[in-house]
């Protein structure tokens, strides 16, 4: 029997890449512009599971193949800044590694001398390393790409935006995409020691169109082997509600709920109820955890309304006035799960998180303080 080819993993590439060719496409002119291009310094930003990962994974791909750049990838916990210097260290040519290292002449480290060398200070030696291997790639007509998924604001990624700094301005090959969602990136943002970041070319990543999402489970299916009925096609894309998790989650499942080689009606029925699930226990959960209390109060407000809910109506279900309701707005927003829904006005911005938030025990809490209607 086929393997299952969709990919309900986070950071897991999928079987195809649903509507950003265009993204991709503008990084990769970032490149072929050469230093000083504005894309060469990019920020993608989202919400979880809105595949930002998989876009970094994607724009590194299509320059190491098309441009044959060295490419690093690496996540912004404690330690990152060393574990690029290192690898990139493993990336130059035996002859260029020797300058890495600072070797004393034997007439000052060969003993007698009652001086012992400055020891180096505790700093990362990116900016060092990096240039030799950026002379190593030029040398060859290509670059370095880094990837830094997760990021926030730290010492060290300060330090590393210094250095990047530097070598963006001696324009040389370089080119570095980060990923994270959009609180940490803000923060990012409005940090004074990464000021030089604000010029980053920011993408905020949003849901694929749902006709895309519709062609490309139909490839996947058909291109492994399978089949699937027209009307099971549009309510499985539908169920997806474009939200690239999802589409992953929703493929994987139709999939395993069909029988033979063709997915009908009721495989995609019993797969989209299984897939909602394990977006709850995925997504949902895991995006609520991060929230105070006060948010999620906020979220099961706005819960009680079907579609788009008004700030006015959610401050007062919660017994509080909108100013209040407004700060707590803006933190969800940067959080990636509300979006503006015209004026005065938000909705969820995960799929089914509604729902979720409904049938699950918080509710109770909301509900036994009752709503004045
Ligand atoms: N454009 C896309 N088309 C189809 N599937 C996608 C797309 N983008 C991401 N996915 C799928 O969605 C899931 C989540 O992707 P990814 O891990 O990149 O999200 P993320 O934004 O990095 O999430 P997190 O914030 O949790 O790290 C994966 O299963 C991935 O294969
Ligand atoms: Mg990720």
């Amino acid at each position: 029997m086929a393997v299952n080819p969709f990919k309900p993993t986070a950071g897991a590439n999928p079987p195809q890449l649903v509507g950003r060719d265009a993204l991709i496409d503008e990084f990769l002119e970032s490149i072929e512009d050469g230093p000083g291009a504005p894309g060469r310094l990019t920020i993608f930003s989202g919400p979880r599971g809105i595949g930002k990962t998989v876009m970094l994974n994607a724009v590194a791909d299509q320059v190491q193949a098309n441009h044959q750049w060295v490419v690093i990838h690496e996540t912004a916990t404690p330690g990152f800044l060393d574990r690029i210097t290192r690898t990139a260290g493993q990336q130059l040519d035996p002859k260029r590694r020797r300058l890495t290292g600072v070797t004393l002449p034997s007439y000052l480290g060969g003993g007698g001398l009652s001086f012992a060398p400055t020891p180096e200070p505790a700093r990362s030696g990116f900016r060092e390393t990096a240039s030799l291997l950026l002379d190593q790639c030029e040398a060859g007509q290509t670059g370095l790409l880094i990837t830094l998924d997760e990021v926030r604001t730290s010492t060290e990624l300060a330090q590393l935006a210094a250095d990047i700094q530097h070598l963006i301005r001696e324009d040389r090959e370089i080119a570095i995409a980060f990923a994270g969602i959009p609180s940490a990136v803000n923060e990012l943002l409005n940090d004074q020691l990464t000021t030089f970041l604000r010029r980053a070319d920011r993408k905020d990543l949003d849901d694929v169109p749902l006709a895309d999402v519709a062609q490309a489970l139909q490839a996947t299916i058909t291109d492994n082997g399978r089949t699937i009925d027209p009307d099971a096609l549009s309510t499985a894309a539908t169920a997806t509600g474009g939200y690239p998790f999802m589409i992953q989650l929703v493929g994987y499942h139709i999939w395993r709920k069909s029988t033979g080689d063709h997915i009908t009606a009721r495989a995609v029925a019993a797969g989209v109820q299984q897939a909602r699930t394990r977006l709850g226990s995925l997504v949902h959960a895991a995006a609520l955890r991060e929230l105070s209390e006060v948010d999620r109060t906020f979220l099961l407000a706005m819960a009680q309304d079907e579609g788009p809910a008004r700030i006015a109506d959610i401050a007062r279900r919660m017994g509080k006035d909108t100013r209040y309701a407004q700060v707590y707005r803006g933190r969800l927003i940067a959080a990636g799960m509300i979006t503006p829904a015209g004026y005065g006005k938000v909705q969820f911005a995960i799929p089914y998180l509604r729902d979720y938030l409904i049938e699950h025990a918080a509710h109770q809490e909301m509900s036994g303080r009752g709503e004045p209607t």
